[in-house]
């Protein structure tokens, strides 16, 4: 990968990385059609990250089938798939993590700890074997874009990150690879979350600034929907994360983590200017 990707920037080719863990659904094929428009050279990794993982038993559990990754990726013309093996990634004796600050421990990271140590460390090995032009991440991991951007700054990677908006099942439901253990009962009552989202963004579009009461609509929406069992509902600064006590105009997160069941949804809406 090393080397193709060296040859690939002397060719002088706009190198896009799609980063996947597998289990590829509609969400993932956003990101890589986006990446076909913008770039010379699409490389879409599937690596199912094992340091990501809390628990060994979620890693046993999680989908792996490049045969069927792999054809699904057959009609989007992607240039190659870099699917390593984990002694690839993490060779003998891997010692070396990247951490980010703060933004790790918040909202997800309070309930799986050491996970985003897992992803900012792999995207940073990606980053740095493949050096894209332009990274592609789905806004349905909000707080992981939040991390990818300031770990790109940070670490002076070249790549530009492209966010793309989350895709949506017909009820609203994001779509996530999770989506298949919910029974047919729990993803139809799981289009809750989204309407629950709708109903803040337009309370604050119609003058409610105040964060806890727009808090407080997400939360009263989704406990309707007997089924579902709120985990956290956040109101935030989309890059810092830090809880903001007023909608302003800079990018206000709401964020949420919902329980149906044995399967813990996420999902978000951002409010106001992006960037
Ligand atoms: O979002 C994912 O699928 C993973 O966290 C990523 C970015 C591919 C890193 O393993």
């Amino acid at each position: 990968m090393f080397s193709l990707s060296r040859k690939l920037r002397r060719d002088g080719k706009v190198i896009g990385l799609v980063p996947t863990m597998g289990a590829l659904h509609d969400g993932h094929l956003s990101l890589i059609r986006k990446a076909r428009q913008m770039c010379d050279v699409v490389i879409v990794s599937i690596f199912v990250n094992p340091t990501q993982f809390n628990e060994i038993s979620d890693f046993d559990a999680y989908p792996k089938d490049l045969t069927a990754d792999s054809s699904m990726l057959a009609n989007l013309s992607v240039d190659y798939i870099f699917a390593p093996s984990a002694d690839e990634i993490y060779g003998p004796n891997f010692k070396t993590f990247v951490t980010v600050d703060d933004l790790s421990e918040k909202l997800e990271g309070s309930s799986r700890p050491g996970h985003f140590r897992g992803v900012s460390t792999v995207v940073s090995i990606l980053f740095n074997t493949i050096r894209p032009d332009v990274g592609f991440f789905g806004q349905k991991d909000a707080q992981q874009v939040a991390l990818i951007k300031r770990l790109t700054f940070d670490l002076g990677f070249e790549a530009e990150i492209v966010v793309l908006p989350i895709v949506r099942e017909d009820n609203g439901l994001a779509m996530s690879s999770r989506n298949e253990r919910l029974t047919p009962e729990q993803r139809s009552a799981a289009g809750i979350i989204n309407q629950a989202l709708l109903k803040a963004s337009r309370a604050a579009q119609e003058g409610e600034s105040n964060a806890s009461k727009i808090a407080e609509i997400v939360r009263n929406t989704i406990e309707s929907e007997p089924l579902g069992n709120i985990d956290y509902v956040a109101v935030v600064d989309n890059a810092t994360l830090e809880p903001i006590e007023k909608i302003s105009q800079s990018a206000v997160l709401i964020a949420v983590a919902v329980r149906f069941g044995e399967v813990r949804l996420i999902d978000n809406i951002v409010l106001g200017d992006q960037e």
